[in-house]
């Protein structure tokens, strides 16, 4: 397993690229399932997950090509595998998304029950469930696969909530509404997913043939079609990979631009950035911090408190990130976590570096410190992982992230790209990790 090595406090300062969003391109590539022509996805981010994605395609019968450099092509044939393998799917949550195209289109589909980040908790997949049902499948679970069956006629539509207690559910919208482009009749979706990465999907689904209103609101209208055709897409840009680098300015006081984003799709984040008085500059696609001493007294950023909510409200996947940023506060802010009340494990780890954080319930209390130390500390998900490289960067001395395979899930070519903006960090081999 590798660790990233990072030597804290140098300022970053230049230019980074925004690679393809990568909770956009995983429902984008199901949706090749749903048809027997070819999807061409252009802007796909080189990640471990979009490669477990395209792992379980194959696996299904569909034939990959393109992919590093290229845009990626895939074709499903005309009678796909209907079973994933279990080892396939255990790796990325994601790769639940073929369960909707899969029996749209085949009358059946067997998929493993999902792996992926915890995130502290069990995530149900209740949802998926209910909204299959409420198009006529059948669904349970049988030796650790949820297996769907559609009733003899296909898929028919019909009108449901899909509304959680935590929000709506992004995967969940996308499965459902992929399954029902092909059922028969009207669908109406109520709590449907209104993140970007559900927009884009439901764009690229438009653009294969399907018949899709509301998309962006909680409503969403489709129109089952008999097929679906080929499709070129181009993949919107990473959120949530543009707000952990803006953060990353933001903490170093470096004149870091972030290009090729979509800063509407930040507003929340932005509005807390300027609440917590970092200096920043926005542009149609780029959003560039100022150069300043986030550790000079008046200079710190203001304690600013976040609550995380489905989009657009302030993203669930930068709090661990906006957690590390408030380490460097002139006091105390509040975070609470409202779409995975659990996603708090980066806290022990971020107090191994000398943070001042502490649990309250629902709610995380941080304290901002004068300085952070380098440790050893250990990555448990993505975003976890990617706040501690963050804390990495302005803490003094070499900070170890181990198990750093869950950053290459969702950050393209990290270290590069934090080294091209000056900071010191690299990937080291560790042989013998470290056993809990
Ligand atoms: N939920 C249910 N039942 C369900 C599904 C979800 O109760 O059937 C609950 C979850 O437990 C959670 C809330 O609903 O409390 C929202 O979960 P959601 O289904 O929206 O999460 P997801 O679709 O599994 C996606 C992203 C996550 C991101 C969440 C929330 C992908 C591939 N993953 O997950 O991304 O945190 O939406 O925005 O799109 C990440 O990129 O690091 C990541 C974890």
């Amino acid at each position: 397993m590798d660790k990233l090595v990072v030597e804290g406090g140098r300022r970053l300062e230049g230019e980074v690229d925004i690679a393809g969003s990568k909770n956009a391109v995983l429902p984008v590539l199901a949706a090749a399932l749903l048809t027997r022509e070819t999807l061409r996805v252009e802007n796909a981010p080189r990640l471990a997950d979009v490669e477990s994605m395209l792992g379980v395609l194959r696996d299904l019968g569909c034939a990959v090509q393109g992919g590093e450099d290229e845009a990626i092509e895939v074709k499903a044939p005309e009678h796909p595998s209907q079973r994933t393998d279990w080892e396939l799917v255990s790796r990325m949550r994601a790769s639940f998304c073929v369960l909707g195209p899969l029996v749209a289109r085949t009358g059946r589909a067997e998929v493993s029950l999902p792996g992926g980040c915890a995130l502290g908790g069990f995530r149900p997949i209740d949802i998926h469930r209910k909204g299959l049902e409420a198009l006529g499948a059948s669904v349970r679970t049988e030796g650790g696969y949820v297996i769907a069956e559609a009733p003899p006629g296909g898929l028919r539509g019909a009108e449901m909530y899909l509304g959680t207690a935590f929000g709506s559910s992004v995967t969940g919208t996308a499965n459902v509404m992929m399954a029902a482009t092909l059922a028969e009749g009207r669908t109406v979706i109520q709590g449907a997913a209104c993140e970007p990465e559900v927009v884009d999907l439901g764009r690229c689904l438009q653009a294969m043939g399907a018949r899709i209103e509301g998309l962006g609101s909680p409503r969403v209208e489709i129109e089952g079609v008999s097929e679906l055709g080929a499709v070129e897409w181009s993949v919107i840009p990473d959120r949530i990979e543009a707000g952990t680098y803006v953060i990353a300015g933001a903490m170093t006081g470096g004149r870091v631009r972030v290009r090729g984003c979509r800063p509407e799709h930040l507003v929340t984040v932005l509005e807390r950035l300027r609440e917590a008085q970092i200096p920043f500059e926005v542009g149609p696609d780029w959003i560039e911090t100022q150069a300043r001493d986030p550790r000079a007294a008046g200079e710190q950023p203001r304690p600013t408190d976040v609550t995380t909510h489905p989009f657009p409200g302030f993203p669930t996947d930068l709090q661990a990130q906006w957690m590390a940023l408030m380490t460097m506060a002139e006091g105390r802010s509040v975070i609470t976590e409202r779409v995975y009340p659990e996603r708090y494990m980066h806290m022990a780890e971020l107090a191994r570096l000398g943070a001042d954080v502490r649990r309250e319930g629902a709610l995380a209390l941080v304290s901002g410190t004068p300085r952070l130390s380098g440790a050893h500390v250990t990555a448990s998900d993505l975003r976890a992982s990617a706040a501690l490289v963050l804390a990495g960067l302005v803490a003094e001395g070499e900070t170890h992230v181990h198990r750093v395979y869950h950053i290459d899930r969702g950050y393209e070519c990290i270290e590069e790209r934090l080294r091209a903006l000056g900071a010191g960090i690299r990937r080291e081999r560790v042989e013998r990790e470290r056993v809990e």
